[in-house]
This record gives C-alpha cells, structure tokens and sequence, in this order.
C-alpha cells in the first residue's frame, strides 16, 4: 500500500451543548414546518450554546474526552490546531483559549480559517507538523453558528447548529494514516456565504449592527450545484490519489451541510449510500464541527475497525473544498 503521510489516530472525542431546538420549536420562529426541513435537509433537532458558552468551552470538553480515549494526559501534547471561524475572539486564536483551559502553556496553537473544511484542512496541517513535533497534536473542529444567525430568515436559521469535534494525532512507523488528502479553494465564489462585517473590510458600527450584517448570508440553492460537484470531484480525486477503488471504502464521512447533498455526492463518487455515515438529523449543520463528530459518532459506534478505509469529504465558505482517504 502507498502511503501519502504516516500517522495514528489515538483518540476522539465531540461535545454538543445541552440546549436542544427541534423542528417544531423553530416552526414558532419562522414561517417553517418540521416537514419541510426533514425532507429538503434531513435536519430534525440542533443544539444551541448558552450564552456564556464559547467555542473554545466546547472544544474543550471534546479535547477532554479524545485525551481519555487516547490514555493520554493534556501535558503530552505537542501542539493544538482548531479549525473554526466562529472564534471565542478574533484574537487570541481559540487555540490560545483551548490552550489556557487545557493548560499546557508552551505548545504552539493556533486556528485554521477553512469555514466547513476547517477540519480537514486542520488535519493535513497537523499531519505535516508531526514530523517536526514529534508529540501527539489535537486537531479540532468547531463552531457555534447560532451566534451568527438570523433568526429571522427561515433561509438558514434551521439549517444551523453548534458543536465541536478533536483528535488526537500521534507519528506512527505503522501503515497507516492518509493515503491522499486534497485541498482546495476557489475566493472567487466568497460572496455567495460570507459573514459581511466585523472584519477589516467592514469594521463594526452602529450602523452594521443595525442591518445585522455581522450574521451569516447564505445563498443556498446557488451552492447547493456547486457542493455536489466539488464535494464528489474532490473524493474522486481522493479515492483515485490513493490507488484504491470505491468499493474498498470502509466508510463515508461526509461534511453534514444536506442530507440531499451528501446523496448526490455518493452517486457522483460512485461511494454507496449504505457505506455513508449520515449523522445531520441530529445536530444540523455545524460547519467545522460535523466531520470530527460523525467520526467520533462511528468510531464510538464500532463502525470504523483498525486498518479499515475511512474517506473524508467537505465543502463550504470560501469556497473552500478538501478530501482524503484515511487508513485507520
Ligand atoms: O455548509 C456548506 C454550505 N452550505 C450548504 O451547503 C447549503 C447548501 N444549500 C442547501 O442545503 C439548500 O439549498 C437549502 C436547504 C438551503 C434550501 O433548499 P432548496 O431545496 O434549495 O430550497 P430553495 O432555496 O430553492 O427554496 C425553495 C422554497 C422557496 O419558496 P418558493 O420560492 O418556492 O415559494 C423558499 O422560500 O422553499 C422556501 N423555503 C422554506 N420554506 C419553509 C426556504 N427556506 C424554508 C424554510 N421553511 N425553512
């Protein structure tokens, strides 16, 4: 088998916030039905942040967990990558936060801007940095959406939720680790899901407040063509980059934006839908936070065993797309 980077994964964990909003509690916001999400989304509840609660405290409880399933204390790591762009603050990065509240001082941490493929792209840059560190690094992905929703726009406000997802990846001599991961980003497409204000191009006034537009824009049937076919491209280019066929995927983990989006993105790899795990109906979408859960989900579920074939898809603002196939 050709090996793209060597490494191993030695624990998972995910945290989703106590809060739960279901269909029919959003059906007394907006003008929406439990109906209609469930068919066109597949999302039936997501769960919501307290108001006191930041990224950084989700991902924390996540890291937490991973440790204990690696057997690891928080001092043995080597450095901290989130993948996130609902940070605690613009600056320090969440890492730093996630740093201080795991309290390892000294590590380098820092985030990764990738909106949905923040994880994967926080992975392939701490597979990189294995080499140098040497120690186990946290790669996490996290978001709390619900703080840059409109609750007025029916558009996106079902579709979102908050959670955060961690590994904990280790150097290895073993055969295993990425056997290709992809990476890609197209800017020309950023205005079509943007958070308009709050940044240096639209510093934050009275007057942005005001017209909220330091909350989420989304054109979502325009991205929808485009998910489907740069999702399925890129795990095409993924199964292809690490010379296996389809068939010898163990498992599907998609980002979880749609669950028509991840069917169509199955038919288009040639990836079965039963080999496909789908996890949106009970969190929704969570950006950075999906992929990391559903993994954690399967690998919790005994779903993934040791050397199996573990494909990973995602897509979201930027546009920004990544893809890989892991050997477990
Ligand atoms: O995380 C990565 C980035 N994000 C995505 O990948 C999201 C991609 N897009 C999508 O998932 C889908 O486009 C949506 C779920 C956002 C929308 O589904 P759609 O099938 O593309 O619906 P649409 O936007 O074309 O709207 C169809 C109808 C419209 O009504 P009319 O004009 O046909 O009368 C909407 O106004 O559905 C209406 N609608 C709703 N109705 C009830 C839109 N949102 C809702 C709602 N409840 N929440």
């Amino acid at each position: 088998m050709k090996f793209f980077r060597r490494f191993k994964i030695l624990g998972t964990g995910a945290y989703l916030p106590e809060k739960v909003l279901t269909n029919a509690d959003l059906e007394k916001i907006v003008d929406t039905s439990d109906e209609w999400i469930k068919t066109r989304t597949g999302i039936e509840k997501r769960h919501i942040a307290r108001e006191d609660e930041a990224t950084s405290d989700l991902i924390i409880e996540a890291a937490k967990e991973a440790l204990r399933n690696a057997g690891l204390a928080a001092s043995a790591l080597g450095a901290i990558i989130i993948g996130t762009i609902s940070p605690d603050t613009f600056f320090p990065s969440t890492g730093c936060w996630v740093q201080k509240g795991l309290d390892v001082p000294g590590i380098p941490a820092f985030d990764v801007s990738a909106a949905c493929s923040g994880f994967l792209y926080g992975l392939e840059v701490g597979s990189l940095m294995l080499s140098s560190i040497a120690k186990p690094i946290l790669v996490a992905g996290a978001d709390i959406l619900s703080k840059i929703t409109n609750w007025e726009d029916r558009g996106t406000c079902v579709l979102l939720g908050d959670g955060a997802g961690a590994v904990i990846i280790a150097p290895t001599d073993e055969d295993r680790g990425f056997l290709s991961s992809i990476l890609g980003a197209d800017g020309s497409l950023g205005e079509l899901l943007i958070q308009p204000a709050g940044g240096s191009r639209m510093p934050a006034s009275h007057e942005t407040v005001d017209k909220k537009l330091h909350l989420l824009y989304m054109k979502g049937n325009e991205i929808f063509k485009y998910a489907v076919r740069t999702m399925g491209d890129a795990a095409i280019q993924a199964i292809k980059l690490a010379g296996v066929d389809p068939d010898n995927i163990s498992l599907f983990i998609p980002h979880q934006a749609n669950t028509r989006i991840i069917e169509a993105t199955c038919r288009r790899a040639k990836v079965p839908l039963d080999k496909t795990h789908i996890t949106i109906s009970w969190h929704g979408n969570m950006s950075a936070g999906t992929i990391p859960i559903a993994f954690h989900d399967a690998i919790s579920k005994g779903l993934i065993k040791r050397d199996d074939l573990v494909l990973f898809a995602a897509f979201g603002a930027g546009f920004t797309w990544g893809a890989s196939v892991l050997r477990f």
